[in-house]
């Protein structure tokens, strides 16, 4: 029997935080766990490539983002982890596939589409500052795809149209040269809520309104207190529905945790005592995979072998897809 493929990239364009943690980290872990699943897990530099042009800074966020799987508890010989870089099959198959895709199904890509929206506010003419990475971006993430004959798919919600045109350009290769790829499905977790930021909005580094993972808990406590608060007395009874520290610290705490924290606020606690509280389980559950983390960053040769053995092994099935689409799209001896 064939085993299921799971494969998700990540970018490296920022510093992981725990909205990534509790929205598409942990549940990946727990997918890799499954079983008949191979799972591959790619930190995906050549897409940060379309928006970060600075080369030290590319190096370390792939470095931050392997360490962090890594420190989580990724198992690098159950789950393929490599730089998207080092598989050189996916940027052939890209451009197979960019010879397959249409103009249009790109103009429609959200990405592309956000960039001439701001564009346009800013009385701009549509392309200014649009590279074409940024342009084909989805086709690239196709190749990604494709290329390990991928079943599932878990992203946010925001890359499902990226994932529709994966299925559309190899549903126009399958169209054109028989069956030679399979159709990738989305896996969209419901159950994982929107984890909020300091503001209250989505934490997301667009917003400036992150906690980072693995910050030395006298920092984590510190950014923990910048979380915005109403001015309700502390002896008020408070909803916690309606409080973001309390929506993080469910996210986190066992659910007997959750039940006596959720008593405290019904009668009456002050947001001090509420973000220390958060802070504990914080604490309590990312200590461990901190350390892990630090000895990680502390030793890159370590991180670039993890890497490099995974690259070898993503390779080989690369390379036999790339053979198959090879030999249906009649490039190559005969
Ligand atoms: P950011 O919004 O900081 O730019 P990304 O878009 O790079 O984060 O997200 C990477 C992954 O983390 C995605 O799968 C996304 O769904 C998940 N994620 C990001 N922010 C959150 C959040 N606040 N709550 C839940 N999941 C999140
Ligand atoms: N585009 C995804 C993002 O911005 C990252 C990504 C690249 C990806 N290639 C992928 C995700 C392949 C899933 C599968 O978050």
């Amino acid at each position: 029997m064939t085993r299921r493929v799971i494969l998700t990239g990540i970018k490296p364009t920022g510093i992981p935080h725990i909205g990534n943690w509790l929205g598409a980290i942990r549940p990946g872990l727990e997918l890799a766990q499954l079983p008949d699943t191979q799972a591959i897990y790619f930190i995906a530099d050549y897409h940060a490539l379309s928006s970060v042009h600075d080369a030290a800074e590319l190096r370390q966020m792939t470095y931050d983002v392997a360490a962090t799987w890594l420190a989580l508890g990724l198992d690098p010989a159950r789950t393929l982890l490599y730089r998207q870089s080092d598989v050189p099959e996916v940027f052939e198959l890209c451009w197979i596939l960019s010879c397959m895709t249409t103009k249009g199904w790109m103009n429609k890509a959200h990405a592309y589409k956000a960039a001439v929206d701001r564009n346009r506010e800013a009385g701009e003419a549509d392309d200014e500052g649009v590279n074409l990475g940024l342009y084909t971006y989805p086709i690239l993430m196709a190749a990604d795809i494709v290329l390990f004959d991928s079943d599932l798919v878990p992203v946010g919600k925001d890359q499902i149209q990226h994932l529709e045109i994966a299925r559309d350009i190899a549903q126009r290769v399958n169209h054109v040269y028989g069956s030679v790829l399979k159709l990738p499905e989305p896996l969209v977790n419901e159950l994982v809520s929107v984890v909020p930021g300091l503001d209250g909005r989505k934490m997301s580094k667009s917003y400036g309104n992150v906690v980072p993972l693995f910050l030395p808990p006298k920092q984590l406590k510190k950014t923990l207190n910048q979380i915005v608060t109403d001015s309700t007395p502390p002896e008020a009874p408070k909803d916690p529905q309606a409080s973001h520290i309390f929506q993080m610290y469910r996210a986190v705490a066992s659910p007997e945790q959750t039940l006596a924290l959720e008593q405290r606020y019904r009668s009456g606690i002050g947001w001090g005592e509420a973000k220390a509280a958060l802070f504990e389980v914080l604490d309590a559950a990312l200590g461990p995979a901190r350390e892990r983390y630090n000895q990680l960053l502390a030793d890159t040769a370590q991180l670039d072998a993890i890497l490099a053995d995974g690259a070898v092994r993503a390779r080989q099935i690369a390379q036999q897809t790339l053979g198959r689409v090879r030999r249906a799209i009649g490039v190559g001896p005969r």
